[in-house]
């Protein structure tokens, strides 16, 4: 593989993905397309359809995505991980014809994903091209109609592990936390914050809820509960914001 192309598809809409990216996935020769297993498979046809809709004629290879060894310490079982996945597109793209690989990225490639970590690892270094993908984040905003930042305000992104460690960040006045399976906005003081909360984000299952986080908490507490039961799966974000 000489050129890599990561293409950011957003957050589960298939017009989320730009012009250029649909230019990219009609103009590449291959397509890497991981299988994620159980529970998954409404994103693997969302990959096909996104092919599809941008009349991509690429020769499509799928490879099976590792399971982390979750007997190792995290930071190791991230890293052989992400030696496995890297070893894995190598050896799924061993017949694959000449020309440029493209993988979709959920969301952008940039935004709390390793892709480019993996693509890091590859030997020989492929050259990188990455087209920017709308984000859980404009996501998020969009739905609720919602300025990402307040006037000069500063925003931290952070993970749902963080906030429960280490409390709000100093300094934000916005919070948007990612990658929480565990609602950790019940870790915090309520008082004086409001809560913009959103699941399943531009898919048609999309399921949005708002408000003084101490009257909101429970209700969200129960509608993600509830979804995730009915999914079997949940891809939820928020914004937090002080007033
Ligand atoms: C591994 S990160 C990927 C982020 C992605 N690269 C982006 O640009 O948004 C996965 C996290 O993104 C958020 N996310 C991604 N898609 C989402 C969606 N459709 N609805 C709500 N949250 C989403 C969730 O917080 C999820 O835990």
């Amino acid at each position: 593989m000489t050129e890599l192309w990561l293409i950011g598809i957003g957050t589960g809409h298939p017009g989320h993905v730009t012009l250029e990216g649909r230019d990219a996935l009609r103009d590449a020769t291959t397509v890497l397309i991981p299988r994620k297993g159980a529970g998954k498979e409404d994103l693997a046809h969302l990959r096909h359809a996104i092919l599809n809709g941008a009349g991509a004629t690429a020769r499509v290879i799928e490879f099976d995505m590792p399971v982390r060894d979750d007997s190792l310490p995290y930071q190791d079982r991230v890293a052989r991980w992400h030696d496995e996945i890297a070893a894995r597109w190598q050896f799924a793209l061993e017949d694959a014809p000449d020309g440029p690989v493209a993988l979709l990225v959920w969301g952008d490639p940039g935004l709390y994903d390793s892709t480019l970590r993996i693509a890091a690892r590859l030997s020989p270094a492929p050259r990188l091209r990455v087209i920017p993908g709308i984000t859980a984040l404009q996501a998020l905003t969009a739905a609720h109609a919602i300025p990402f930042n307040t006037v000069n305000g500063a925003v931290v992104v952070t993970t749902g592990r963080k906030l429960r460690d280490h409390g709000w960040p100093a300094g934000a006045e916005t919070v948007v936390v990612m990658l929480d399976g565990e609602c950790s906005f019940r870790t915090l003081d309520p008082e004086g914050v409001e809560i913009w909360w959103g699941a399943f984000l531009g898919m048609p299952e999309q399921i949005l809820h708002s408000g003084p986080l101490r009257a909101a908490e429970p209700e969200i507490i129960a509608l993600r509960a509830e979804a995730r039961a009915r999914h079997g799966w949940i891809m939820d974000t928020y914004l937090l914001r002080k007033q």
